[in-house]
């Protein structure tokens, strides 16, 4: 295939991803009448956009061949490094947050309840040594419980409804070794904001949820939106006490 097909900065691969909005959004029931019932994680929806695309990433919405510059920067930012960390990658798409991740000598295990995104993830990275599954962050296997220094989330929790929030940030503890951390990176926006997602940008009150959860905040970054480009985004870095 011509290289210029994966250039996401080219008019092409625009077009083509608007294309594909248009569709996605008439088929997500979310954009509909805002509940969803039945499949409240929109696993249906999520499965229908990687079969869709049929390989063209441009028809992913989030996917952006790269990893996201706020979870990449951080990489880069650890002085004491990340290396033999054991490191969780939630809702890894098509694997750019992992592979950096990986890069920076973390064993990474990488996953997302679409088996597509997986097997189009290896087939990016056939040398990776990140180890991708799919799984569901809802019913997260047992050997992965208490089994990760660093969970880093990029933009899953806003695909999630609000409601599911608490129960995914209990999920993701749940995952944390005592004393781990979890990094999330994710659309900003103010508590009595308007919105209509999804995607669901984050309020500052998920911080408290997180909380009570027993993750306490070590940092949170507000980032603001760039007139004309960026939305804004937290940059939060949170911590399971140890006894907790
Ligand atoms: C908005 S995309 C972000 C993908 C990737 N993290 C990135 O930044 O490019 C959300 C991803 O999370 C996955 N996902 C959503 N809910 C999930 C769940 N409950 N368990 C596992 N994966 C989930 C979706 O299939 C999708 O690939």
């Amino acid at each position: 295939m011509d290289k210029g097909f994966f250039d996401r900065t080219s008019p092409e691969f625009a077009a083509r991803r608007a294309e594909a909005r248009k569709l996605l959004d008439s088929l997500d029931p979310a954009m509909q009448d805002g509940a969803v019932t039945a499949d409240p994680a929109r696993q249906a929806w999520f499965e229908a956009v990687y079969d869709l695309a049929k390989g063209d990433p441009a028809r992913v919405p989030w996917a952006n061949l790269a990893p996201h510059p706020l979870s990449q920067a951080w990489v880069a930012a650890q002085a004491e490094g990340l290396n033999g960390l054991r490191i969780l990658d939630v809702g890894c798409g098509l694997g750019d947050n992992a592979e950096c991740f990986a890069a920076a000598g973390a064993h990474v295990t990488a996953f997302d309840f679409v088996g597509e995104a997986i097997t189009w993830a290896k087939q990016r990275f056939p040398e990776s040594k990140v180890a991708y599954a799919q799984g569901d962050l809802f019913a997260l296997p047992d050997a992965w419980l208490q089994a990760f220094d660093l969970i880093h989330e990029c933009y899953t929790l806003q695909a999630l409804p609000p409601d599911l929030l608490l129960q995914a940030l209990a999920a993701l503890k749940s995952a944390l070794a005592p004393g781990g951390r979890l990094l999330i990176v994710a659309r900003a926006r103010e508590e009595a904001e308007e919105f209509k997602g999804p995607p669901w940008p984050l309020p500052p009150s998920i911080f408290e949820g997180a909380k009570r959860q027993g993750l306490t905040t070590l940092s949170i970054e507000d980032i603001p939106a760039v007139p004309g480009g960026g939305s804004r985004h937290w940059r939060a870095l949170l911590r399971r006490a140890e006894d907790a």
